[in-house]
């Protein structure tokens, strides 16, 4: 499983790579999966809600319907039905890439389950939806599905009667069958909205909208096709005749040429062993799980910065058990947590300034507390020598920080980079533990815990608690987010980076903020220093 995922993992990193350079991170769609199937169901709801004003239900009618809304307002009822069609094959392809990406980049499994299982049954309502809609046309592909359908569902032990048999001819077929199956095609992608929202239930903050470029992007891109290729009817049905030759929807359709290929047993066993599989995965094997974030009532003020920063909804805010005069307390349910430390990384408390021997923060991780970061860090000013030196800070789930160590540069790793309160930076720059600090985590938007690189870019820009100080020396701070396989270009940036702390010389507390500068911006400079 492991290989298959680091396969996997492998393959998007580059692909998403590419994507980056080619759009920026901000309009890479695979940075968007998720997001991007919440926009394509929009487009296929409002789409689909102008088709049904204009659609009539019955044996003959519906293709009639279909015909007038396709050719008699080709520009409007034409472009819906095309946006419908084409939103609908766009949110399989974004849906099944949305889950093979949680997979490849193990984002499946431990506490985050659920989001998992609850997207299997969202597969199954999409592909019900799709060919429910496939059949309400009622032309030559319709009949066609409806026969391989009902006689796929007649292997099954459930209905007395063949409802195959209702295809068999007109005499058998009624326009209450058509009312039926409108009812189910609008009904099955309202219970996917349900089940879409409460898929989201255990993820805080969710992208569930594309940003705006991406959004305008693949509009254009759904109406170029519309306009260019119209989605059309396989002439009327006619039941005198079986179906042979039709043009499918590979999107939707693939499991017809399986069943005649195989067998309707053997395709209800593919799809029973690979639902079982998909519902099993997160225990295939089970992850083994870090101990859960806890809260020290003496410590906390009851800010609740730790639980609007929690990337898994983990944290609740209760009213105060202790006596202590603060309206409320953070309280973590354990079986949310994923250890990340980012609420160790937002609460006010996570200071390495304190003068208690060891810091203890309001909210910390029993498996990496902020007392021994404080101490990696002090180790780390007593280990590095010469002026020009750095300390890095990196992510357990990006690339290995360990290997970029020399006598120059140590590096701490994290299990996630916002765990790091920026009060660490201000630390170690001014107590001279190094002269400069360089933060490296998750490329921007394939963050592991989803939200850390985007809380501390915030937090760098003074935009988000806790914020960085402004007396930090903002020259002396870079980022730079790296997948393992940017090994080349991180190395390159923090060899630049570390020139660039040697061209300033040993740290002095200055109040200049020009802002955190981006790693690249540093490797253009250096290049220019003589
Ligand atoms: C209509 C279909 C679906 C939509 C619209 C959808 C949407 C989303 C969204 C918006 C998120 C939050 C992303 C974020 O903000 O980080 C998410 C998370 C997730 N989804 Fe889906 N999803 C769908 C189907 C599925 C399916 C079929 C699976 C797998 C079987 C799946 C697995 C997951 C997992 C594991 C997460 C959590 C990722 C994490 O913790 O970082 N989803 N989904
Ligand atoms: S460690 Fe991460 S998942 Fe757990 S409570 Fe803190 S922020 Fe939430
Ligand atoms: S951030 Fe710290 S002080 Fe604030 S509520 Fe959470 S644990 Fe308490």
């Amino acid at each position: 499983m492991n290989a298959l995922r680091r396969a996997l993992r492998y393959g998007f990193m580059t692909v998403e790579g590419w994507l980056d350079r080619a759009f920026t991170p901000a309009l890479n769609p695979l940075h968007c999966l998720g997001a991007l199937g919440w926009f394509y169901f929009w487009i296929v709801a409002v789409s689909g809600i102008y088709l049904f004003i204009f659609f009539d239900t019955g044996v003959h009618a519906a293709y009639r319907s279909v015909e007038s809304i396709t050719r008699g307002q080709w520009y409007a009822g034409g472009v819906m039905r095309s946006l419908h069609r084409y939103a609908s094959d766009a949110m399989v392809v974004v849906v099944a890439l949305h889950m093979l990406r949680a997979f490849a980049f193990d984002k499946y499994r431990g506490s985050r389950w659920y989001s998992w299982i609850t997207g299997v049954p969202i597969l199954g309502f999409l592909y019900a939806a799709g060919i429910t809609g496939y059949w309400m046309v009622w032309d030559r592909l319709a009949q066609y599905v409806a026969i391989a359908t009902t006689e796929w569902l007649d292997w099954l032990p459930l209905f007395g009667e063949p409802i195959a048999r209702n295809f068999l001819s007109l005499a058998h077929l009624n326009d209450r069958f058509f009312t039926l199956m409108v009812f189910l095609h609008i009904a099955v992608p309202l219970v996917m909205l349900f089940v879409m929202w409460f898929h989201l239930q255990r993820v805080s903050h969710a992208k569930v909208n594309p940003t705006r470029g991406l959004a305008i992007g693949t509009t254009v891109m759904l109406l170029a096709l519309a306009l260019a290729w119209p989605a059309t009817s396989q002439g009327p049905a006619n039941l005198a005749t079986v179906p042979t030759e039709v043009k499918l929807d590979w999107f939707f359709l693939w499991i017809y040429p399986v069943i005649e290929r195989t067998s309707p047993g053997i395709a209800w066993g593919l799809l029973a062993v690979g639902t079982l599989l998909l519902m099993g995965l997160p225990w295939l094997p089970p992850k083994r799980r870090a101990a859960a974030a806890i809260v020290s009532l003496d410590n906390c003020n009851g800010c609740a910065r730790c639980a609007n920063d929690c990337p898994f909804a983990a944290i609740i805010m209760r009213p105060r058990s202790d006596g202590a005069p603060f309206e409320q307390e953070a309280a973590v349910n354990a079986n949310l947590c994923v250890a990340c430390g980012i609420c160790a990384g937002a609460c006010p408390t996570s200071t390495p300034f304190r003068r208690a021997s060891a810091p203890v923060p309001g909210i910390d991780l029993p498996d990496f507390s902020i007392a021994r970061l404080r101490d990696l860090t002090d180790a780390a000013g007593i280990r590095l020598t010469g002026p020009g030196s750095v300390l890095v800070f990196g992510c357990d789930h990006a690339l290995d920080v360990k290997k970029l160590e020399s006598k120059r540069v140590a590096a701490i790793s994290l299990p996630c980079i916002a765990m790091l309160p920026p009060s660490f930076i201000d630390y170690a720059l001014s107590r001279g533990v190094a002269d400069g600090v360089f933060l490296t985590g998750c490329r921007d938007g394939e963050c592991f815990h989803r939200l850390g690189v985007y809380w501390t870019e915030l937090r760098l820009a003074g935009q988000r608690d806790p914020y960085l100080r402004a007396r930090v020396p903002r020259e002396r701070v870079a980022t730079s987010w790296a997948a393992s396989i940017d090994r080349r270009r991180l190395e390159r940036e923090l060899a630049a980076f570390v020139k660039w702390i040697e061209e300033l010389g040993e740290t002095t507390p200055v109040g200049s903020a020009v802002g955190p500068r981006l790693a690249s911006e540093q490797v253009e400079a250096a290049e220019e220093v003589p």
